[in-house]
């Protein structure tokens, strides 16, 4: 072997490495010239034997050279490729620290417990304050001492769930409305008054889009000297104002409550259809929000008050049915469902 065929050999074997682009391709490269059977330099060691006798050594000692220089210049291209191919997973594999994270759904305030607060805030404006009365009601509070007797037939629309037919809680129920905290606060209190009593309340009835045997109501009560039915109307006008815009239409109509006298209800124009009627209002074009009246005398005296002195206003409204009302829910029954869907929406 001559001086440039080794230097040619070595050339070529080195511009043939660094072009490997692989572990794959450089082990086929270290095949090519240290394989056992077909390798470039190991055939050049073995044609050593066949070299006249004074040549071996020095081409020996070149092949030998040639064969160490590769051997190193193969080492750290295996090292090059190896940073290479961890660079490039390093790229691949990126993690954007930056991106903000994926926090769990922490959960929010339900639709009706906001508006419930939203209520307690308008009805601060007028001077109401909050009052609260127990679930688990007694016969006499619930129905009684509101001029509602037990052979009443206003009781029939309020069936609801009794504790215990006989015993200690044999009149206890589960409250049908929030009116029994008025009693409960008029006799704990001397006029004037001006509370609001927001509770749960439930009524053996069919779950339908605006019924469910449980609901929310909102009760508010003014006793002053004086108190008229125009307080009560413009009390009521300016708060849906308030609640739904100037727009939306609100109707008193006369009912009948044995707590009040005179009595109506208030409605306000369905939101879902513009008031022309659908399946949430029941084609009326109207959704009620509740019953309103001056405090029935029969009251009044229940509570120790003197109703020729003194008069009240009040009204109950279901608080479900305002927040279907401003947050468009067409069925009450996804305030209760507890579709993480729909809550997450609040
Ligand atoms: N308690 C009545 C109900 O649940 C609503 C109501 C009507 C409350 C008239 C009142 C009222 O305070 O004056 O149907």
């Amino acid at each position: 072997m001559t001086h440039a065929t080794h230097d040619a050999l070595l050339t070529e074997a080195q511009l043939s490495l660094s072009a490997t682009r692989s572990v794959a391709e450089l082990e086929s490269w270290h095949v090519q010239y240290f394989g056992r059977e077909q390798g470039v330099l190991t055939g050049l060691l073995r044609a050593i034997p066949s070299l006249p006798p004074k040549e071996r050594g020095t081409v020996g000692k070149a092949i030998n050279q040639a064969k160490q220089t590769l051997e190193l210049l193969y080492q750290k291209r295996a090292q090059q490729l190896q940073h290479e191919a961890i660079a490039a997973q390093l790229v691949r594999e990126r993690t954007d620290v930056t991106l903000p994270a994926r926090r769990p759904f922490k959960g929010s305030i339900h639709p009706v417990m906001a508006t419930r607060d939203e209520l307690v805030e308008l009805f601060a404006y007028y001077g109401f304050t909050v009052a609260e009365g127990p679930e688990v009601e007694d016969d006499w509070h619930n129905f009684t001492a509101l001029n509602t007797a037990a052979d009443h037939p206003a009781r029939d629309a309020q069936d609801t769930f009794y504790l215990q037919s006989d015993g200690p809680l044999a009149k206890c129920l589960l409250r049908t409305q929030t009116s029994s905290v008025q009693i409960r606060a008029m006799m704990a209190q001397t006029p004037p008054l001006r509370l609001i009593m927001p509770g749960r309340v439930y009524r053996r009835d069919d779950v339908t889009r605006r019924h469910y045997p449980i609901f929310h109501q909102l009760e508010a009560l003014m006793v002053e000297p004086g108190t008229h039915f125009g307080h009560l109307k413009g009390l009521l006008t300016s708060l849906c104002r308030s609640l739904f815009g100037e727009a939306r239409p609100v109707r008193f109509r006369p009912s009948f409550f044995p707590f009040t006298e005179p009595s109506c209800e208030v409605d306000v124009g369905c939101p879902f259809c513009a008031g022309q009627g659908c399946g949430t209002c029941s084609h009326s074009g109207w959704i009620e929000l509740g019953g309103a009246g001056m405090v029935h005398p029969n009251v009044l005296q229940a509570v120790g008050y003197d109703p020729s002195v003194i008069t009240g206003l009040a009204f109950g409204m279901g608080i479900d049915r305002v927040a279907m009302i401003r947050y468009g829910v067409n069925d009450i029954r996804h305030l209760w469902e507890n579709d993480d869907r729909f809550l997450r929406q609040f």
